[in-house]
C-alpha cells in the first residue's frame, strides 16, 4: 500500500482495457471516478451520479453496467472495458455500433454517446435482431438530451442489420410484430 494511504483507503487491482491496474484509492471511490481520475479514461462520462442517465456505462466482465453504481473496490479482480477500447483492432477505427451511429447521425453533442454505444452493444448481444420497440426498451436506461432518440434507434437497428452472422445468437428472441 502507498505509504501516504489513509486507513480508509483500499488497494484496487483490476484489468482495464486489457491492462492490469493497481491503485490505492479511498474506499468510497466509484468505478466511474476511478476510470476518469486515476486512469484518465474520460470517455466514460458522468451525467448524474444517481444511476439515471447511463452516460457512465462500461463493460464489467463483459456486461454493460453503470459505473457510478459500482465501487472501484467492488470491481477488483474483474475486467473492465471502456469506450476507449471498443474500436481498437477494428478495420476502419470504429466498432460496428459506432459506425452505425456515424451513418445514422445518432448523436449531436455526443455526451451520451459512449454510454449509448455500450448499451447498444449489450442490447445486440442479448437480442441480435431487435425490433424498434425492443431497441427503445433496451436503451431506456440511457438518457439523451439532444437527439429525440429516433436516430439512436435507427443506428441500433442498422448495427443489428450489419452484424456478422457468426456473432449473432442462433435463436433470436425478437418478435416480428
Ligand atoms: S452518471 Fe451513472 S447513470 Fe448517470
Ligand atoms: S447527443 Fe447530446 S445528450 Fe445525446
Amino acid at each position: 500500500m502507498d505509504p501516504a494511504a489513509r486507513s480508509t483507503d483500499v488497494v484496487v487491482d483490476l484489468e482495464v482495457n486489457g491492462r492490469r491496474e493497481v491503485h490505492t484509492v479511498p474506499a468510497r471511490t466509484l468505478l466511474v471516478h476511478f476510470l476518469r481520475e486515476n486512469l484518465g479514461l474520460t470517455g466514460t462520462h458522468v451525467g448524474c451520479d444517481t444511476t439515471q442517465c447511463g452516460a457512465c456505462t462500461v463493460e464489467l466482465d463483459g456486461v454493460a453496467v453503470k459505473s457510478c453504481t459500482v465501487l472501484a473496490a467492488q470491481a477488483a479482480g474483474s475486467s473492465v472495458r471502456t469506450i476507449e477500447d471498443v474500436s481498437l483492432g477494428t478495420e476502419n477505427g470504429l466498432d460496428p455500433v459506432q459506425q452505425a451511429f456515424w451513418d445514422e447521425h445518432g448523436l449531436q453533442c455526443g455526451f451520451c454517446t459512449p454510454g449509448m454505444v455500450l448499451a447498444v452493444r449489450q442490447l445486440l448481444r442479448d437480442n441480435p435482431k431487435p425490433t424498434d420497440d425492443e431497441v427503445r426498451h433496451g436503451i431506456d436506461g440511457n438518457l439523451c438530451r439532444c437527439t429525440g432518440y429516433q436516430n439512436i434507434v435507427a443506428a441500433a437497428l442498422k448495427a443489428a442489420s450489419t452484424q456478422e452472422p457468426a456473432t449473432t445468437k442462433a435463436t433470436s428472441t425478437a418478435k416480428a410484430d
